[in-house]
């Protein structure tokens, strides 16, 4: 797939998952096949004013290329000079994030607050386009409720100032997360505008994203929550779609990623943030496999290195012997 001047190996990607889709959960999406990562949204004032927690943020490592940053915020200049320190942090397509439904988001111009405004809109995206020589896509929700659902307009804003692509969760804001992402309407954006439409929304197994190909036409989907835990998912989508069984690990396969995990997380942020900041996707990794509550339960609070592994191995390796029948 082809976003402007850049091409994708295939049109999967990874949705900008904020306090998630670090450079570590990145990689990973890449090394299970995902065609293209977005950090999590970075904020455009922050960051002017740098720091550490910043740098982090917008360190892209040589095996995610290409990588995208989503940036957001609502002051056109602000934003043109964000987007400069992407381009020089090594970003490879820019996003603007139109979607946040966060208050502490919205309470200003920024994140979905901006469908709002068409003028700001345009301004956004026109100076950002001066500021750098990166493609540039936006990410949108329908529009702000069920009243105002102007996608289309926002969209063909963003075409006509010349994005290569166009990201859309199918809810409104005030949906935030409930009821189903309504996926006609990303349908009916693909038939009413030229560049490419990846589609958003409730994907979370290799026959959802199938489905979504199929119930919008669209050229691209976005996977957030179902990559959480497993971010194999982009490579069983593509085994399916070159008809080979679909990848599933093994108990000691997910073992050991979550042993990975854990130690890239350690030497990243250190101890005791790579730890804590493990304990999402712990929670994750077991969703689902039996008596993991319990283990989720113990881990959770464990701050002994030590017993969290001795915790991962014990709980993995009952399984693999049950599993075994033993
Ligand atoms: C924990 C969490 C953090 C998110 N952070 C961002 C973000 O930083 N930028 C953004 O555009 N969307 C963000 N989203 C929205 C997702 O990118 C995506 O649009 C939404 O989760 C729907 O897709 P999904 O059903 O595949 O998860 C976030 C969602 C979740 C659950």
């Amino acid at each position: 797939m082809q976003l402007g001047s850049l091409k994708l190996t295939n049109n999967l990607m990874l949705a900008p998952l904020a306090g998630v889709t670090d450079m570590i959960f990145r990689v990973y999406a890449k090394r299970f096949g995902c065609g293209l990562v977005f950090s999590e949204m970075i904020n455009s004032n922050s960051v002017l004013h740098g720091g550490i927690k910043m740098h982090k943020k917008m360190h892209i490592h040589a095996e995610e290329f290409p990588a995208g940053i989503q940036l957001a915020g609502d002051d056109p200049t602000i934003m043109s000079e964000a987007a400069k320190m992407a381009e020089d942090a090594g970003a490879a397509i820019l996003n603007i994030n139109m979607g946040c439904p966060a208050k502490k988001v919205t309470k200003s111009m920024a994140g979905c607050a901006l469908m709002q405004h068409p003028d700001l809109v345009r301004k956004i995206i026109r100076n950002v386009s001066d500021a750098t020589q990166l493609p540039l896509t936006i990410k949108i929700r329908l529009g702000w409720d069920d009243k105002t659902m102007n996608y289309l307009e926002i969209a063909k804003i963003a075409e006509g100032e010349g994005c290569v692509g166009l990201m859309m969760h199918a809810r409104t804001r005030m949906d935030r997360f409930s009821g189903e992402a309504k996926w006609d309407e990303i349908r009916n954006l693909k038939e009413n505008i030229r560049i490419p439409v990846i589609g958003n929304g409730d994907v979370t197994s290799v026959q959802k994203a199938l489905e979504l190909f199929q119930a919008s036409g669209c050229d691209g989907i976005m996977i957030g929550r179902g990559a959480c835990g497993k971010p194999w998912i982009f490579k069983q989508i593509l085994d399916e779609r070159d008809n080979r069984t679909p990848y599933e690990p093994s108990i000691s396969e997910i073992k050991n990623h979550i042993l990975n995990h854990l130690d890239e997380s350690l030497e990243y942020y250190g101890y005791p943030l790579g730890l804590v900041l493990m304990r999402k996707h712990f929670t994750w990794y077991t969703q689902g496999l039996s008596y993991s509550r319990e283990f989720r339960h113990k881990i959770q609070t464990e701050m002994d290195l030590v017993k969290v592994k001795k915790l991962i191995h014990e709980y993995f390796d009952e399984k693999d012997l049950q599993r075994q029948g033993l």
